[in-house]
């Protein structure tokens, strides 16, 4: 299908403004000329119009788009307590007029009297905050489906009150929400075609996989031949891609195209995100000291530190040959690097 094609079906599709859009595209050269590769950067880090942009905003337009459509007046949604999704859903909320409620699993505990990064600007949004703390011994996926449970709970009380309340999953991952990597692959391919570029690689940070999904959604429509490299910020179980692919695929739907993404389509990279989720290790430190000191550019610990240290293994590996052209999509999360010590490590 042809650019204007898929514009098109994205055109019709109930979307809210925000963020600023298309984010640029540019060519980091110092690093391109030490590695040998030729290398790009897609700056989606730069969306958001309260300063602190991020992947989440792409997704937040269709599913702010749904939820105004739907005459709703609340959202709610979830994630970890220093959620890069939660706090710009908090942002996007204020934006639109809306109320924000967040259910936040604290796998970090942060000291009340200090809250820090996204936490800090949720309070400054003044949203509805509830901290969901494990008990001893409780895994975090454990924690996270306990604040599920609590915030649908939430949601029955609000709407008895009379409040619209639109739920939005983790992350944003639904099908409605991984439209806007549709639309972020389409612009990315759009940009590079416009300068002659051939990507042979996206590489980008991987954890409710509604970004990948959208963009193997992207890719697949045009048919583009970039790979798209997800790296994997968290142990994300057997069912990952099998759950990714239809996800992939109800997105297609809903622009009226068929099941074009099968499992193996995509690539996940598992072995970057050791020791765990927002636990920093030794690649990423590197990866984001590198980058910052050869061209400028700041990546978090938790999700763009550890896919940047991925395509830089890859590079370093002999993956890629000269002339070669690349590109990274930084998708946002710099208030991680000023949380806790936990999550920021060695930097
Ligand atoms: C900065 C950043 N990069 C990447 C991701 C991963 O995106 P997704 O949840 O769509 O896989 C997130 C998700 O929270 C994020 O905050």
């Amino acid at each position: 299908m042809t650019i204007e094609d898929l514009k098109e079906r994205l055109e019709k599709m109930n979307k809210a403004d925000l963020g600023y859009f298309p984010t640029p595209l540019v060519r980091l050269d110092r690093m391109s000329q030490d590695l040998g590769v030729d290398l790009y950067i897609k700056r989606d880090d730069f969306t958001g119009r309260c300063l602190f942009g991020g992947n989440k905003t792409r997704k937040l337009q269709y599913l702010l788009g749904k939820a105004l459509k739907d005459g709703a007046d609340t959202l709610v949604t979830y994630g970890a307590s220093q959620s890069n999704h939660a706090m710009q859903t908090a942002w996007a909320a204020k934006v639109h007029d809306l109320k924000a409620v967040l259910f936040l699993a604290a796998l970090v505990e942060p000291d009340p009297e200090d809250y820090r990064a996204n936490l800090l600007l949720n309070r400054i949004f003044d949203t509805d905050l509830h901290l969901v703390t494990p008990e001893p011994g409780e895994d975090f996926a454990s924690v996270e489906r306990r604040s599920v449970d609590l915030g649908r709970n939430y949601i029955q009380d609000l709407e008895a009150q009379g409040r619209k309340v639109q739920e939005i999953p983790m992350g944003g991952a639904d099908p409605v929400g991984s439209l806007g990597y549709v639309e972020g692959f389409l612009e990315v391919y759009s940009q590079a075609k416009e300068r002659g570029l051939d990507f042979k690689a996206l590489y980008h940070a991987c954890g409710s996989g509604g970004t990948m999904a959208g963009l193997m959604a992207g890719k697949k429509a045009l048919d583009a031949s970039t790979a798209i490299e997800s790296v994997l910020v968290l142990d994300s179980g057997d069912s990952y891609g099998r759950v990714k692919a239809q996800l992939a695929n109800e997105s297609l739907r809903l622009l009226g195209l068929g099941d074009l993404v099968k499992e193996e389509d995509f690539h996940l990279r598992k072995d970057f995100y050791a020791p765990g989720y927002e636990r920093p290790n030794a690649q990423a430190t590197e990866a984001i000291q590198y980058l910052a000191r050869t061209e400028g550019i700041l990546l978090d610990p938790v999700y763009t530190g550890k896919a940047f240290s991925c395509l830089l293994h890859d590079i370093r590996e002999g993956r890629y040959k000269k002339g070669d052209s690349v590109v990274f999509l930084h998708t946002g999360g710099a208030t991680a690097l000023f949380s806790e010590k936990e999550i920021i490590g060695d930097l």
